[in-house]
């Protein structure tokens, strides 16, 4: 009897699968991703993992057994390369098909490459393996992109004592995702601990002995768009995360609803919302949206989604390295960035989630316990 096929095995994938056995789904599962290796987390492949803290069987999601005792039919080292919707099979690269009943799209998304050769990426865990190795070896580092890898990655690099470049084509860092006043922050610390820091600067081939480019990433929707899906940056699905076809669901970074969302936080949710609908329990997805980054000793928290903001206000002191950045459009609360400060994370999230008003003299009146309001 088909079942559950599921085309990715990263974070998004992985938690599908798992999910659906804890929501007692019974029909067969199959997990099927293009590298050899067992499912794994990414976090750790730009932080403890490349910076040598952290052991490689520590990445994995789960140890082999997991997937047997759970009836996970795993095939690692596998590529789909079709979807025959009117028959609901996937073509293999090996040879063969699988069939299904239903299909979960969790094929994730590439790094964006730059235009010429000698630059080294940080996606998988084999291009951390090699980049690990590469920082042994060599005293100068430039980082293409201060975006989330770039500087974690230059964080890491200064950490082993390199000399480290890093440019960015904005005129600030991290632009996609924090306002100004977080990006001059980060420009301050990564100047403290000796990273050189270039703004507004798109750079061609460059004479460093490791290149390392962090710039952005694009989803794979090839084989929903090969299938007729709708496909518009990303895998275009309702709420329910179900594409055009009711048998064909798509999440975490290849899916978009309104937006595309790229964190763990939102592969693992869209897993478990997925597993709901398949396992005949089907809820809206409806998770606020939260990021993190660590880079040298601070730590950014991110809560929902800032774009679009009109206002902004700040709650304690950027000087004391412990503050929270709150956004607001039209007067509603729509995100807060926390540097630091964990508890304003937390109950920026609860006050989101709970869709609880925040007016803007609250946020940044730390007698106020926020915590309390949610
Ligand atoms: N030269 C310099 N900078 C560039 C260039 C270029 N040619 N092209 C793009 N950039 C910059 C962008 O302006 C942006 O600030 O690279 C940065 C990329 O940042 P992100 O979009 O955050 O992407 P990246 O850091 O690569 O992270 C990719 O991994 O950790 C996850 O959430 C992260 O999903 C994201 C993915």
């Amino acid at each position: 009897m088909p079942g559950v096929v599921i085309v990715g095995a990263g974070q998004a994938g992985f938690q599908a699968a798992a999910s659906l056995r804890q929501q007692g789904y019974g029909e067969s599962i199959t997990l099927i991703g293009a590298e050899p290796h067992l499912p794994y987390q990414r976090p750790p492949l730009s932080k403890e993992f490349v910076a040598g803290k952290q052991e490689e069987r520590h990445v994995f999601l789960r140890p082999e057994s997991f997937y047997a005792a759970n009836r996970i039919d795993l095939l690692t080292g596998e590529t789909v390369t079709g979807i025959e919707r009117a028959g609901r099979h996937v073509r293999l690269a090996s040879g063969g098909s699988i069939p299904y009943k239903t299909l979960i799209l969790a094929v994730g998304a590439r790094i964006r490459e730059l235009p010429f050769p000698g630059v080294s990426y940080l996606r998988t865990l084999d291009d951390s393996v090699a980049i690990k190795a590469r920082l042994e070896e060599v005293q100068d580092v430039t980082v293409v992109g201060g975006g989330f890898i770039g500087l974690e990655i230059a964080s890491v690099a200064r950490g082993l004592g390199k000399s480290v470049k890093v440019f960015e084509a904005q005129p600030r860092l991290m632009p996609r995702v924090v306002s100004p006043v977080i990006s001059d922050f980060y420009r301050e610390l990564h100047a403290s601990h000796g990273v050189e820091v270039v703004l507004g600067a798109e750079v061609g081939p460059r004479s460093a002995d490791l290149v390392i480019a962090g710039i952005g990433v694009l989803p794979n929707v090839e084989l929903a768009r090969e299938a007729g899906l709708a496909v518009d940056n990303g895998i275009v699905v309702d709420e329910y995360l179900r594409t055009g076809d009711e048998n064909i669901y798509a999440i975490g970074d290849c899916a978009r609803r309104g937006v595309r969302i790229e964190s763990v936080q939102n592969a693992v949710d869209q897993g478990v919302c997925v597993s709901s609908a398949i396992a005949g329990k089907p809820e809206p997805y409806t998770q606020v949206p939260w990021f993190w980054t660590d880079q040298f000793d601070v730590k950014l928290q991110m809560a929902g989604l800032s774009s679009g903001y009109d206002r902004t206000v700040t709650r304690g002191n950027p000087e004391s390295r412990k503050f929270s950045v709150f956004y607001f459009r039209d007067g509603r609360f729509i995100a807060v960035d926390s540097i630091n400060r964990p508890g304003d994370h937390l109950a920026g999230r609860k006050l989101l989630a709970n869709r609880v008003p925040l007016a803007p003299d609250q946020a940044a009146d730390e007698s106020v316990e926020l915590k309390k309001l949610g």
